[in-house]
Order: C-alpha cells, then structure tokens, then sequence
C-alpha cells in the first residue's frame, strides 16, 4: 500500500516528503481553507513540482457542466492534478466525461460499496472511502475498504484504485493495507505519531548512553 498525506500546508508536505513515504497528496476545500491558501493554483502547482505524483484538487460546482468545466481548469495547472468529484448522479455524469477526455478522478465521500463500484464503473482513477467518518457513525469503515477490495478484484475490467481517507489515527493505516487499501492518505499528525513508538526512543537512549561509556573507557 502506498501512502499520501492530506493536507494542503505546503510546509508540512515538505517535511513529510523528505521521509521518501509519500507519493500523492490529497486537499479538499477544508484542508485550502485551514491552511489558508489564497492563492489555490499556485499552491497545487508547487505540491505538485515537490511531489512528483498525484495531487488531488476538489470541484465546488455540484452541477456536471460546472464540475467539467472546473476539472478541465485544475487538470490544465499540471500533469499531477487529479480532479476529486463528489458521489452525486452530477458527480457519476461528469466523471465519465473526464475519464473519457484521460482526465483523472478521485471519486470522493465514498461511504458504501456500492458507490465504489458505481464510481468504479464511471471511470474513476481513484476512489475515496471515508474511513473516520463511518467509524464516527459507529459502523466500521475498514469492513468497507474490505467489501470494496473483494468487488473490485472479483472484475478484472476495474483498475479503480482504492484510496483510504479520512484515516484517524496510526492503526487506521495498518488495517487499511491489511484490507486491500491501494493508498492510505494521512494527514500529517497520524504519520507523526506512526514513526514514533517509545521502545524506539528507550532503545536508541541505551545504544547511545553505552556508546558514550566506550568511548570514555577508551580514554
Ligand atoms: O481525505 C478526506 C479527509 O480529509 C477527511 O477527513 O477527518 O475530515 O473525516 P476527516
């Protein structure tokens, strides 16, 4: 499974990026709005030069036409923009139009099977189940990553990646590779915390402590 992280903070892409862990981003226009950025195509541009792979860029139009016409202007800014289209009867018109023009698309607010295949179906490049937030409506979104990966596997007509998102937390990424997740996207903080484990930190303490002791004995 390969990872991407989401945020539309450029600082925080620049740091994550240098781990060599992330090949894609993935914003929406919550993530543009919290980091501020004002000016949009400039900062999807330079995430996309830094990342060298797909950089996902969320239409507002809720009617097809408008979402075609958006998805053309974001898909125009660099080779990497990947349009995200919503889940609507709208979303499934305009995504197959885009396949149809090689444009690519993130089917996003995926919060059933069906919807996947339907997105799948459409030709969508991705799909994005929403992971955090069907856990937050006590049901189990990693069971549908998993119902996902077994329809998608079952056509070998479908090549529609399964991208999981709205992950919460470190475990959240480990059952979505072990579910048949193609791509995790995290955002920042949840890979912070995944690098870390406390036996790591004690450990390299002790081999460092008894380096110190060496080199003082060799003295
Ligand atoms: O990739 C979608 C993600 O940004 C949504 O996450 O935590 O708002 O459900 P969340």
């Amino acid at each position: 499974m390969r990872l991407f992280v989401d945020t539309a903070v450029l600082d925080e892409i620049r740091e994550i990026h240098q781990w060599g862990i992330i090949s894609g981003v993935t914003t929406n226009p919550t993530l543009l709005a919290r980091a501020a950025a004002t000016n949009v195509k400039d900062v999807i541009v330079q995430i996309c030069d830094l990342v060298q792979g797909p950089v996902s860029m969320e239409v507002v139009s809720t009617d097809a036409e408008g979402m075609i016409r958006e998805a053309r202007e974001y898909a125009s800014w660099h080779k990497h923009v990947v349009v995200k289209i919503p889940m609507t009867e709208d979303g499934l018109i305009a995504t197959r139009q885009l396949a149809q023009e090689g444009i690519k698309v993130n089917m996003t607010l995926i919060f059933n099977a069906n919807q996947a295949l339907f997105a799948a179906l459409a030709g969508a490049y991705f799909v994005s189940p929403f992971i955090g937030r069907i856990d937050d409506i006590s049901w189990e979104g990693m069971t549908l990553i998993r119902e996902i990966a077994e329809i998608f596997r079952n056509d070998p007509n479908i090549t529609t990646q399964i991208l999981a998102a709205s992950i919460r937390h470190p475990r959240h990424i480990t059952e979505a590779a072990k579910a048949g997740a193609h791509i995790a996207t995290c955002p920042p903080a949840v890979l912070r915390k995944a690098l870390q484990h406390p036996l790591t930190d004690r450990g390299l303490e002790r081999f460092l402590a008894d380096w110190r002791k060496l080199q003082e004995t060799g003295k």
